[in-house]
């Protein structure tokens, strides 16, 4: 029998191997025999109850938390393959493979083989292909656009689709939003970048003369004509997704897709007057796409801006016009993971800082470069903080710092390596030791706290959509468990996953897969919450399949790339 070397470190060894067998479910007998173990590297004969292939597969981001080394002591994790190497090559872990191969516990839940038939209910075709998935299925409410495939929607469905062993509708979405990325956008008399990505689009039939169109919206249709920031960018990812589950890199390869990347990419890499590296926004620009106060700098587009950017510069090709981007790209890595992990970064002892932070501070010697009025602390904060944990802070601007958790971002912060080890684990302690805030009844807050009375008028509009609690003001998304189940994953720790979704399968058949839940605990269905919404079910099945084989994080996963390691000299306490 081969043998693997397994670090075991003092308070590293359970969740070492929690996430080795993580699919397989070590024995309680095995997880004492390895808490008696000595806290020091070991050579350990590999663990019968994990099966081969996965370990062999799981060459994924995982590193930091627990490391696979070979018998050499060379790392599992190898960058230069990152995209070219198939994870799991035309292998289906969804409804066709309800058990895993190790015969270990993964029952399949009944909850499954309902998803995957809602999920294929879902599918929208273009003359003859499917092209997507339609928002939400639910015919009960007024349609608005729910009844459109949207970008960011698209991507748990997708990810579903390439875990299960169908890329081609994968395929179909990346070349088919990328024709619509060539239309010539114009909100009235103004016309759109180029390199923008639709929010949403839509398949119209015409029965007289019996065709079908395409039709796009980039925000010109959508309520308070937001700006889909995030389309671009979840595109880029998707194209990863795609290259490094099936191991085909001719799609990324194609001319016109170096284009649309190169396009994307020019939109935001473009100089102008900003002081940061960080991706200036209007409000509702994401997947909180109503007014909520994340104009500026928000958390959850910086990731993906960072995620993206990262990706690209796995795809982009180094020839005359995508060298140009590559040095680009690298530069601005370097200057965004720096000014995230500095600034965006809270723990206890950044806030006492800034609790105890001067102001008026001028030239290059300010510790409280930004101005923060330490007044402007928001009281539930210093209860929220855990002892261990923390987490990037939602905007950073002149003198503003938005103090409210959000979800996606920080997932993503994990996931891109945005986030270095050490704040990696400190995000998921502090999701785990705030559970009942973040988590509660139903997985997963979009953010916390709630916006409430005056400044809910004030920074929401009055949003009766956005009361506190609801929809994006503090509502229970569970679209979120697969982000969530994939930093736990990252993070060595896929009985926190465990955890939330099995929450999810006590209501979300019963309820019929919502949009979102409502209130402090996430325990009601939400006021507007569409039902069968894709995203909802997509979402479920991904967690489960990740759950099952670890190996697929590498999709949507980045190992932390060394050149942008922090070198930190702010404070002594400060540590990464
Ligand atoms: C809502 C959500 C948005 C989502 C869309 C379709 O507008 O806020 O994030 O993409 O519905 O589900």
């Amino acid at each position: 029998m081969s043998t693997l070397s397994v670090d075991v470190t003092q308070n590293g060894s359970v969740k070492s191997m929690e996430s080795l067998c993580s699919a397989a479910e070590i024995e309680e007998s095995d997880f004492l025999r390895l808490l008696e173990r000595p806290p020091r590297p070991l050579n350990i004969e590999r663990h019968r109850s994990c099966d081969e292939r996965s370990l062999s597969e799981l060459s994924i981001g995982l590193s930091p938390y627990p490391t696979f080394r070979n018998a050499d002591n060379s790392s599992r994790f190898m960058d230069h393959l990152d995209v070219v190497f198939p994870l799991s090559p035309g292998r289906r872990s969804g409804f066709n493979t309800p058990r895993s191969q190790n015969g270990f516990e993964t029952q399949t839940h009944p909850m499954v083989a309902d998803a995957w038939e809602a999920l294929r209910r879902s599918l929208v075709y273009f003359r003859g292909l499917p092209v997507g998935t339609i928002a939400a299925l639910d015919s009960s409410e007024e349609n608005l656009n729910y009844d459109q495939v949207f970008v960011r929607d698209f991507v748990p469905s997708a990810l579903a689709f390439l875990m299960n062993g169908e890329p081609e509708i994968v395929k179909n979405f990346i070349l088919k939003t990328l024709r619509l990325q060539s239309w010539e956008k114009k909100i009235d008399r103004f016309q759109l970048g180029e390199g923008v990505m639709p929010a949403s689009f839509k398949v119209l039939h015409d029965p007289v003369r019996n065709t079908e169109t395409l039709m796009a919206d980039f925000g010109e249709s959508a309520i308070g004509r937001v700006a889909p920031v995030d389309s671009g960018f979840w595109w880029i990812i998707l194209l990863r997704a795609y290259t490094r589950s099936t191991g085909d890199s001719s799609l990324a390869e194609r001319p016109e897709c170096q284009k649309g990347m190169r396009l994307i990419l020019s939109l935001c890499l473009s100089e102008g007057f900003d002081t940061f590296p960080t991706l200036l926004c209007a409000d509702g620009c994401s997947m909180i796409d109503r007014r909520m106060g994340v104009y500026g700098y928000p958390i959850e587009i910086q990731a993906l801006f960072f995620m993206a950017l990262r990706c690209a510069l796995l795809l982009l090709k180094q020839d005359a016009e995508g060298k140009e981007f590559v040095e680009r790209i690298a530069k601005r890595l370097h200057a965004l993971s720096y000014h995230m992990r500095s600034y965006f970064w809270l723990d206890l002892k950044q806030l006492n800082d800034i609790y105890r932070y001067k102001t008026e501070e001028y030239s290059h010697t300010a510790v409280n470069k930004f101005n923060v009025i330490p007044d402007s602390l928001p009281e539930w904060i210093f209860d929220f903080m855990p002892t261990h944990g923390g987490y990037f802070i939602g905007n950073v601007g002149p003198s503003n710092m938005d103090f409210r958790w959000f979800c996606l971002g920080n997932c993503i912060a994990i996931l891109s390596s945005l986030a270095t080890p050490e704040q990696s684990t400190a995000i998921m302690d502090l999701i785990e030791s705030r559970w009942e805030e973040l988590v509660g009844e139903m997985p997963l807050k979009v953010c916390y706290p709630a916006l409430e009375s005056h400044e809910w008028r004030i920074i929401t509009g009055c949003d009766p959509k956005n009361t506190r609690w609801s929809y994006h003001n503090g509502g229970s998304w569970p679209v979120l468990l697969w982000l969530l189940t994939a930093a736990c994953i990252k993070t060595g720790r896929p009985q926190t996953a465990r955890r939330a979704i099995e929450l999810a399968e006590t209501r979300l058949l019963k309820d019929g897969w919502p949009e979102y839940y409502d209130g402090k605990l996430g325990r009601y269905i939400g006021k507007q919450a569409r039902k069968l919404q894709t995203w909802s079910i997509a979402g479920y099945l991904v967690a489960k399949m990740m759950l099952e084989d670890p190996s697929h994080l590498g999709m949507v996963s980045l190992e932390e790339d060394k050149q942008t390691k922090p070198v930190m000299k702010r404070s002594s306490s400060w540590t990464f």
